[in-house]
Order: C-alpha cells, then structure tokens, then sequence
C-alpha cells in the first residue's frame, strides 16, 4: 500500500491536514479478498474498490466495519447469518413496544446475560490473561459478537485488535456492543476466515474461540492465518472440542448433541479428535507449518456455567489426569501456535526425517 508522505492514505483524504485523527492503520493490512491487490476508497467514502481494474471487486464500510467478503460464500456461511438473526429476532415478541434504541439495548442486554459471555469473561480474566502476555496487531476470526477482542484490548492495552466474522450481523452486533460495553476494538471486518483479506505478515498474533470447527476447509484457513501472520506470530485458540473417534460416532449421530444441534442450525459443525487437531496444525495446514508452543484441556467446571449439566460434566472430569483425557474424554481444548520462521522448520522437519530414516 503507497502512502503519501505525510502518512495518510491517499484515498483516505477526508483525515484532516492537522493530523489530529491518527491515521486508519487498517489500510495497512486491508486488501482485495479476491485478487490480493489493494483496496481503495470508491467515489463516496462508503465505498471499496479494488486497485486492480480486471478485478472489479466493489464492497462497502460503515464506520469501522469493512465489509470483504468474497463474492461466493456457501450455504453454511450464509446459515451463520441466519442463525443469528434468528436468535435475535426470539426476543422479537417481547420487545414488542421499545423504540428503536431500547430494542439495541435489549438485544445487548440479552448477549450480556447469556452464561456463554459469563464464562468467557471468566475464563479470560481468571486463566488466559494470566497465561499470555501479548502486544502488537492482533486479528480475531470468527468472533461473532466481539466480546474476546474486547477483552484482549481491556487486559493487554498494548494491543490493536481487528475483529472479524463471516455473519454481517455479528459485525453489526459487535460494533454495538462495543460502543455500549466501552470495548476498545480497532476495527471489525466481516470476512471469511478461508479467503482472508489482509496483507501477509500484517499480524504479531491471531485469535480464535470456538470457530475452527465450522470450517468446511480448516486446512486453507490455517494456511492463510499462516500467511498474515508475521514470523515468529502466535495463533491463540480457544474453546475447540477434542473427542475420541468412538464417542464422537455418537455425538455426531442424530441422538448425540452435535447431530440434534447440526440440523436444528443448518450450519457446519466439525469434530475432531487431538491427534487430527495436531495432524492440521504441524502437518497438513501449511508448507512450513506450525510449532505448537502450548495445549491444555480447559476444565475448569468454573467456567462452563452454558448450563448445569455441562458444569457437572466438566466438574467431574476436572478431576481425571489429562493421560486419560487425551485417550478421548470429549474436553474442551485450547492450543498456543507459533508460525515457525522457514528456515528453523526445514532445520527441524529434515531433523525429523533424519530420525525416522534412522529409526526404519
Ligand atoms: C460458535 S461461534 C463462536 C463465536 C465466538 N468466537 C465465541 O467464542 O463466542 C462460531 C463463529 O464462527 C463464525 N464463522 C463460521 N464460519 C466462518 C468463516 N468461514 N469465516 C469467519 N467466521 C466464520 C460464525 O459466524 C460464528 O460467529
Ligand atoms: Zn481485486
């Protein structure tokens, strides 16, 4: 992206020549989803048109939302949409007589009681920010209402945040919240966490909670959160269920959770054993693939307030060693990534080689 001399993009023009508003870094690390070239602003200032003329990708902003998703999106994708609107539109019926600005607040009332937020928050403010200390750009894929970005910019102020989601309503529902939680988050991009529209190597770390598994193609968006990544990057993951191949015959079957709750949403729900997840990280996501620098089961009955069942469930294997957890208790599983810098993974992968020819 060519800037002007006094730091501002050139199409951004509206900033003024005092320089009292900072910059819109987001032109940094924004670009066109379907031909990688750069985005500008179009003949208003809602408007993005892609640079390169043969592309002729146009799309639009609304404040700090950019909104680059690629011209195709399959149904699972546009199911992502509807089931939130869906869940939104629930509360329709009592809300029957608010005004317009009532009937936000309601809705954010309604996102800020669910158990869901409760023990996010708790397990952010309780586990993960004691764990990780983190600064620079950070990218959050598939964050739905925003919430992990908001508190990934309140625990670590050193941070600039891009959040991010394929449903153009939980983008809508982030800014919300934002604005009435007092988050911080940079900016919110609805984009696709497959066809990425960032820069390469825009991001000192990435974040994703509970989204890997709605993926149809988990091994192209590994790649392309490869990709944005700097070197020597992190990818923090969250909240993803590990399950042994047997109990997950019956959690994908129509009597298992998984299965009643697939067909209720009609969106994508993937499950995966640890080993799988460990395949796709190291192996399968990229050339160069990932170190995984930290895994830990996340157990903590605490933090699983979703329902009493759950709690339960999560109280009692609390108590198992994680040998046993990783033979295939279904438990939820979070994982540290490192974007290995090239060179340091061929070192190891001929390493590895070595010994396997060693050990044949
Ligand atoms: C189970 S929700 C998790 C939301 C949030 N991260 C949390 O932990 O509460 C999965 C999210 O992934 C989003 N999603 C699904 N497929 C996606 C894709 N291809 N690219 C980006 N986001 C996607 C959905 O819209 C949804 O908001
Ligand atoms: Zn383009």
């Amino acid at each position: 992206m060519k800037d002007n001399a006094d730091g501002r993009h050139p199409a951004d023009g509206r900033h003024p020549a005092d320089g009292r508003r900072p910059r819109d870094w987001i032109w940094d690390v924004i670009v066109c989803p379907e031909c990688g070239n750069d985005i500008r602003l179009g003949e208003n200032e809602q408007a993005l048109v892609c640079t390169n003329d043969a592309c002729g990708y146009r799309s639009e902003r609304t404040g700090r939302a950019y909104n680059l998703l690629p011209l195709e999106i399959d149904r699972f994708k546009q199911a992502e949409n509807d089931f939130r609107t869906e869940a939104i539109e629930r509360y329709a019926d009592a809300a029957k007589q608010m005004t317009r600005t009532g009937y936000t607040t309601y809705k954010l009332l309604n996102v800020l009681t669910d158990f869901f937020f409760t023990s996010e928050y708790l397990f952010f403010r309780d586990t993960f920010a004691k764990k990780y200390n983190l600064e620079g750009r950070g990218l959050e894929i598939g964050g739905a209402t925003g919430q992990h970005s908001g508190f990934l910019k309140l625990f670590y102020p050193a941070t600039e945040m891009v959040m991010s989601d394929v449903a153009p309503v939980n983008i809508a529902l982030a800014e919300e919240l934002a604005d009435l939680v007092g988050f911080q988050t940079d900016y919110f991009v609805v984009c696709d966490a497959e066809q990425q529209p960032f820069r390469p190597g825009s991001f000192d770390f990435m974040f994703s909670s509970g989204m890997l598994h709605h993926l149809g193609d988990l091994q192209r968006a590994l790649r392309q959160g490869h990709c944005v990544l700097k070197p020597g990057g992190r990818w923090y993951i969250i909240n993803e269920l590990s399950i042994g191949a047997i109990p997950r015959l019956y959690w994908n079957s129509r009597w298992g959770e998984k299965g009643k709750w697939a067909e209720v949403a009609r969106i994508r729900e993937n499950s995966y054993t640890l080993q799988e997840w460990k395949r796709f990280f190291t192996e399968e996501g990229t050339e160069e693939g990932f170190r995984i620098v930290d895994m830990y089961f996340h157990t903590n009955p605490a933090h699983k307030l979703r329902n009493w069942q759950r709690s339960a469930y999560y109280a009692f294997i609390s108590r198992l060693p994680d040998a046993v957890l990783k033979m295939g208790i279904p438990c939820e599983v979070c994982f540290v990534l490192e974007k290995a810098q090239r060179e340091k993974a061929q070192r190891e992968k001929a390493q590895r080689e070595k010994a396997q020819r060693e050990k044949a």
